[in-house]
């Protein structure tokens, strides 16, 4: 008999879950793959984990580095020597890695090292802004990678700039609108729309959705305050719904920012509630990379409050638009929008429920497997 391909799956932050969780399942249909599961603990709230795992089915991690919260330089240092052992146990013939996190570019580089390919999903995409800690992770992500799956077209050509092989590159989709697809019709059975008071009857009343997470949007407190004193605008017309991420609120539990009581913060909540939200809303106002994406795909106007983004197909393509962080521009795109002047927007290729189907195909077709020291 052949022997098995044995695919170490790397998950740490929120944002890898419904990344991984598609990609898990598919492997799970190929009784040739052996997929193993390592949480490097770098996210570990319950409601930024576990609920995850339950929710979308992802079956527990073999082992968990529990490496927790630190600086940069400390988290990535402690999860390079926690993996180097579980590497070198379980002798892997490929480590796939997600999306821009530290966990992402930690394990890349103790893999490589080892002699282990890696695969990198979500490759080739930059928003060529190197005070963004993931730009970083990007780009020695995928000078690394051996297999890169991208989600957008533009990304093949920064990974050509960058010196990438075009034959290491591989134009697949979105694995985390495979997820949004298989879970919205469950996410519609969510009672959160009930919790919330949003529910009207059978319908749903206007209402906006906000997060917030990025560090140069929210470790200042005068920053934060201009934010969600723009936000408190829109708030006036409908509520506005604000899962509050643990980074954000370090900062609002310092105290001194006020906001609208229609901006509604609440704990960060699990995928299928905030899926329904998402779908639910006349309007989204976010710095998260992963949500500019899924409001493009579920076609519900999505305000980015940054000056770049990673993701341009959302904008060239999707109902995403740029605004910013002026807290004036902020406003008048929110009415803008409200007014129904938000931008109409289409799919973009391959984002159609089957990336996950594609990367392990060619991932079947093409490691070797057996070889890893
Ligand atoms: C990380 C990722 C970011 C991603 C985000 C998704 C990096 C560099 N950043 O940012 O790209 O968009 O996750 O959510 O990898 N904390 C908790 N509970 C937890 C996890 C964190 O309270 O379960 C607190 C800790 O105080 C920690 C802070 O949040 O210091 C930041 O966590 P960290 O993982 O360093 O970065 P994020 O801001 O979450
Ligand atoms: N998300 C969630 N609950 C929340 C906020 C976000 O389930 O309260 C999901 C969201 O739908 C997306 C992922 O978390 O699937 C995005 O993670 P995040 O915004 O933390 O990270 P980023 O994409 O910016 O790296």
């Amino acid at each position: 008999m052949s022997q098995r391909l044995k695919i170490l799956n790397i998950v740490g932050a929120r944002p890898n879950l419904p990344k991984i969780a598609p990609l898990m399942r598919e492997m799970q249909l190929h009784p040739e793959i052996d997929p193993i599961l390592v949480h490097t603990g770098q996210h570990y709230d319950e409601k930024l984990s576990d609920i995850f795992f339950r929710q979308m089915g992802i079956p527990a991690p073999h082992v968990n580095l529990e490496v927790g919260s630190g600086s940069h330089a400390s988290q990535t240092a402690e999860i390079l020597k926690r993996i180097e052992p579980v590497l070198l146990e379980r002798k892997p013939d490929l480590v796939l890695v997600v999306g821009d996190v530290n966990s992402t570019i930690a394990v890349s580089l103790a893999a490589v090292k080892l002699g282990i390919r890696v695969a990198h999903v979500e490759a080739g995409l930059r928003s060529f802004d190197r005070t963004m800690p993931e730009e970083i992770n990007r780009i020695l992500t995928d000078a690394l990678a051996d297999y890169l799956f991208v989600t957008e077209e533009d990304a093949i050509g920064h990974l050509l700039k960058e010196g990438r092989p075009r034959e290491a590159i591989h134009f697949v989709g979105n694995v985390m609108i495979d997820s949004l697809r298989h879970f919205l019709p469950v996410a519609q059975e969510s009672a959160i729309g009930d919790e919330l008071g949003l529910k009207n009857g059978a319908g749903w009343r206007p209402f906006g959705v906000l997060t917030l997470h990025r560090p140069s949007n929210v470790d200042s407190t005068e920053k934060l305050s201009q934010l969600l004193g723009a936000i408190d605008a829109v708030a006036a017309e409908m509520p506005v719904i604000f899962p509050v991420h643990p980074r954000t609120q370090q900062i609002l539990t310092r105290g001194g920012i006020t906001h609208h009581p229609q901006l509604r913060l609440i704990a960060p909540v699990g995928y299928l509630d905030f899926l329904c939200l998402l779908s639910k809303a006349s309007l989204v106002l976010t710095d998260s990379g992963g949500i500019q994406e899924e409001t493009t795909a579920l076609g519900v106007p999505c305000l980015t409050l940054r000056e770049n983004t990673e993701r341009p197909i959302t904008i060239s393509e999707g109902t995403n638009l740029l605004v910013g962080t002026d807290p004036a521009k902020i406003v008048a795109a929110a009415h803008a929008t409200l007014a129904g002047k938000g931008k109409a927007g289409r799919i973009p290729p391959l984002w159609d429920g089957h990336a996950a189907q594609r990367i392990v195909e060619i991932l079947l077709r093409q490691v070797p497997r057996g070889k890893a020291s």
